[in-house]
């Protein structure tokens, strides 16, 4: 796939790997627009890419923040050649310790919307702007999907679910000629993962293989470590299992 001037949505770009996937896309020469809640983020992705990108300031996890994306998207009046879903959230819960139902009832009910719901949402609304034939809807979903984290039990099911949604999108809209790309990351150095894990790659690492793996047609993209676990999976699940399940 060629990347210049494609026209590219990326959900939860103002940190992270979708912070630099905006940077790194906008210097191929896409017209990017991102999406997240914090405008002072949004506004330093802007500066990164040298004012490059525009971005909107909705949340994702509700009907008038989504809506706010597709006016956004529709505005534009280019359609859509990429839509990536990378924004997301993960929260650590113990349902032993912390049996504290409102607590516990307003984090289930975040993770679950931001992580699962509203991509596919958003997907739903998106996909007449989508191009055809070539479009791309690129879905960011973990290592965790083979295998749940015990500490993340909500967030490990969350990604399994979106992989299995993203496999079967992909089935279905092969008929429109719309690829459907998953991206799997290893550890990455974000908020999400500050002061856990160790040997991170930095999300800058993570944007270049991604952007590679977009050009180079690819609809499973395992970055880094992450295409070492696919294989050990495949050899020892057992052990995968023990090891993901133990992650910090
Ligand atoms: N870091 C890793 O090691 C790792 C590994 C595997 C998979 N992933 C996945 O990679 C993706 C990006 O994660 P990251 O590590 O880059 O995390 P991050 O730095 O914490 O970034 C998360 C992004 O999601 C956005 N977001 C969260 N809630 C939102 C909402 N309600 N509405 C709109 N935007 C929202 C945030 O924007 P605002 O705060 O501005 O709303 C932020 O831009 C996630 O899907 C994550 O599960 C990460």
């Amino acid at each position: 796939m060629m990347m210049e001037n494609n026209s590219v949505l990326i959900t939860g770009g103002s940190s992270g790997i979708g912070q630099a996937l905006a940077v790194k896309l906008a210097s191929e020469g896409c017209r990017v627009l991102v999406c997240g809640r914090n405008r002072d983020m949004l506004r330093k992705t802007r500066e990164l890419a040298g004012g490059k990108i525009s971005f909107v300031v909705a949340d994702l996890s509700t009907a008038g923040g989504r809506n706010a994306i597709v006016d956004a998207v529709v505005a534009q009046n280019r359609g859509l050649d990429i839509l990536i879903n990378n924004a997301g959230v993960q929260y650590e819960m113990d349902f032993c310790t912390e049996n504290s139902p409102p607590v516990l009832s307003e984090r289930i009910e975040n993770e679950v919307n931001i992580n699962f719901i509203a991509p596919i949402m958003l997907t739903n609304q998106l996909l007449g702007q989508i191009t055809r034939p070539g479009g791309r809807i690129v879905n960011v979903t973990s290592l965790l999907a083979l295998h749940p984290k015990t500490s993340a039990p909500l967030y490990s099911a969350t990604k399994a679910g979106f992989r299995s949604f993203t496999r079967s999108l992909r089935r279905q809209l092969t008929l429109e000629s719309i690829y459907v790309v998953e991206v799997v990351p290893p550890l990455v150095e974000t908020a999400m993962t500050r002061e856990r894990g160790r040997g991170k790659i930095t999300p800058e690492q993570a944007a270049v293989e991604i952007v590679a793996g977009l050009k180079s047609g690819l609809c499973e993209i395992k970055v880094g470590k992450s295409k070492l676990v696919f294989l050990l999976n495949r050899i020892a699940p057992r052990l995968m299992a023990r090891v993901l399940a133990a992650g910090k």
